[in-house]
C-alpha cells in the first residue's frame, strides 16, 4: 500500500575528508592565473583523502554520522546501494565492506551501482521503488562515494576532490519528499570520461564532457516538462550535477535561455544572474570548497541547500539534474520537508570544512603517492600512515589479496540468530 507521506529521504548526512588544498596553491604550481579556477571554474578548494581515507571509508563515515545524529535503528535497514566510480574490487562492491564494518543486519540486500557520477542517481531510483513496494516499512540507505583524480598537471585536476553523502530512504521522509512524476532520463554511448580497471586516474575529452552534460540536460528537462506539466516558475530551486560550480552555471543558463526563447523573450520576473543566485547558488558552497565529489555533488549540493536554506526553503520544490559520463541523465524534482528541525543541525558540512587540516602542494602530492603505495599488494605492514588515526575506520592497505581496515569500536554482531556470528576480525586481518 502506498504511504500517505509518499516515499523519499529521512536522513542526510556528508563525511568531508579531513584534508584540502587551496586551488591558488595548485595555480601557482601549474602556473595558471589562479583566476581561472577560482573564477573561471568557480572552484576554491578541493578535498584531497588522506592515504587511509578511501571509497569505503569515507561511505562508513557518512552512514555512521547518519545513523547515530538522526537515531535511526540499524535494524530497519533491508537495502544497503552504494554508488561510485571508486570501486575498491572488480568483484566484490563497496557495499560488502560498508555493511560488515557498519554492522548491518543479515536480512540486507546489499550491492553498488556504477555509472560514473550518475551512479547514486539509480541507486535511489532503485530504493525508492523498492520503499514504495516490496521494502514494506523497511529503510534503504544510499551511499554516493567517490575520489576524483586526474593527472597531476592535466587540465582536469582543478577539478579534482572526495566525499561521500549518505541518505536513508524511507516512506516517512521527512527531508526530502520524492514527487510522483514520471523521471526523465537521457543516454547516449560517448567516450566523454572513463576510467580503465588499471588506472587510478579518469582519461576525459573535456569539451566532449561539458557538451554531453549539455545535451542530457536540454532532453531531459524537455521530457520532464512535458511529462510531469511543470515548469520553470515552479522550481524554487535547480540542483545540478556539480563537477565544478561553473558547469552549474552553464547548465542553469541554458534552462534560462530556453526559457526566455519559449516566452518569445518577455515575462520573465527576474533577470538571469538575480535567477541563478535565488535558484542555484544557495546549495553551491559544499562544490566549491571540496570540488567534485563524482556520484555525491549533487546530493552535496541539496544537503548544503538543506543546511544553509533559511525558513524558506522548508516545503520548497526543486529540480533535479544527475549526469554520468558515458553517458546517463536524469532530471527529477521533489519537495523539501516542511519542518527544518528534521534535518538542521544534523548534516554539519560547514562545520567539517571548518575542521580540514589545509596542504601545500608538496602535501597533496605526497598523499597521492602514499596512496599509490597502499593501493598495492603487500602494502600493508601494520598502522595507520601518520594523522591516519581520525575516523570511525581507517584503510591500512593490502595483505594476501585483502583490503585491511581498521574499525573503531569494532561493528556489532548482527542480531539474526539462524546465520553464523558476524566475524569482525575477518575485517581488520589481524
Ligand atoms: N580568469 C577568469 N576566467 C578564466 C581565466 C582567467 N584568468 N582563464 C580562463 N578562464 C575561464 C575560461 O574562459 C573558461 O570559461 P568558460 O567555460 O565560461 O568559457 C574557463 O575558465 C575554463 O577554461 P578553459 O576552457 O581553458 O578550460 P580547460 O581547458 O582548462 O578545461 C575543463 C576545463 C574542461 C572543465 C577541465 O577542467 C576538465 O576536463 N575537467 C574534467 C571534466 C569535467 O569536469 N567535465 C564536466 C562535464 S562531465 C561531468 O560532469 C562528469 C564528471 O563529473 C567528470
Amino acid at each position: 500500500m502506498q504511504s500517505p507521506h509518499g516515499v523519499g529521504i529521512e536522513a542526510i548526512s556528508v563525511c568531508v575528508p579531513r584534508y584540502w588544498l587551496p586551488l591558488t596553491a595548485l595555480a601557482e604550481a601549474n602556473g595558471v592565473e589562479p583566476a581561472k579556477y577560482a573564477v573561471g571554474l568557480g572552484v576554491e578548494g578541493m578535498a584531497v583523502t588522506h592515504p587511509n581515507e578511501d571509497a569505503v571509508t569515507m561511505a562508513v563515515e557518512a552512514s555512521d554520522a547518519l545513523l547515530k545524529r538522526y537515531d535511526i535503528d540499524r535494524h530497519s535497514i533491508g537495502l544497503l546501494v552504494v554508488g561510485s566510480e571508486t570501486g575498491v574490487d572488480a568483484a566484490k562492491p563497496i557495499a560488502a565492506y560498508v555493511h560488515g564494518l557498519l554492522g548491518l543486519p543479515f536480512a540486507c540486500r546489499t550491492l553498488d551501482t556504477k555509472h560514473a557520477c550518475y551512479s547514486a542517481t539509480a541507486a535511489l531510483a532503485l530504493a525508492r521503488d523498492w520503499c514504495a513496494g516490496s521494502g514494506r516499512g523497511r529503510k534503504a540507505l544510499i551511499i554516493a562515494t567517490d575520489i576524483a583524480r586526474y593527472e597531476v598537471g592535466s587540465a582536469g585536476e582543478p577539478t579534482q576532490g572526495a566525499g561521500a553523502v549518505a541518505m536513508l530512504v524511507g516512506d516517512h521522509p521527512s527531508v526530502f519528499v520524492f514527487e510522483p512524476y514520471r523521471e526523465a532520463f537521457f543516454a547516449r554511448h560517448v567516450m566523454d570520461f572513463w576510467r580503465p580497471h588499471y588506472r587510478s586516474t579518469a582519461i576525459v575529452d573535456g569539451p566532449a564532457s561539458v557538451e554531453s552534460y549539455l545535451a542530457a540536460l536540454e532532453s531531459t528537462y524537455a521530457d520532464f516538462e512535458r511529462h510531469s506539466g511543470l515548469g520553470w516558475d515552479d522550481f524554487e530551486y535547480l540542483l545540478f550535477h556539480v563537477p565544478f560550480p561553473k558547469m552549474a552555471c552553464k547548465a542553469f543558463k541554458l534552462l534560462y535561455e530556453r526559457e526566455v526563447a519559449r516566452r518569445n523573450g518577455s515575462g520573465m520576473t527576474q533577470a538571469l544572474g538575480e535567477a541563478f543566485e535565488s535558484r542555484t547558488v544557495p546549495s553551491l558552497w559544499p562544490n566549491r570548497a571540496m570540488g567534485n565529489l563524482y556520484s555525491g555533488s549533487l546530493y552535496a549540493s541539496l544537503a548544503g541547500l538543506l543546511e544553509r536554506g533559511d525558513g524558506s526553503v522548508e516545503g520548497a520544490r526543486a529540480g533535479l539534474f544527475s549526469y554520468g559520463s558515458g553517458c546517463c541523465g536524469e532530471f527529477f524534482s521533489g519537495r523539501v520537508g516542511p519542518d527544518a528541525a528534521a534535518w538542521r543541525g544534523k548534516i554539519d558540512i560547514a562545520g567539517q570544512i571548518k575542521r580540514r587540516t589545509r596542504l601545500d602542494y608538496t602535501g597533496y602530492i605526497s598523499f597521492r603517492e602514499q596512496s599509490a603505495r597502499l593501493a598495492e599488494e603487500g602494502s600493508h605492514t601494520g598502522g595507520a600512515v601518520p594523522g591516519g588515526h581520525f575516523g570511525r575506520v581507517a584503510f591500512l592497505g593490502i595483505k594476501d589479496h585483502q583490503r585491511v581496515y581498521e574499525s573503531s569500536p569494532r561493528p556489532a554482531v548482527s542480531d539474526t540468530p539462524f546465520l553464523p556470528a558476524y566475524n569482525a576480525s575477518a575485517h581488520t586481518g589481524k
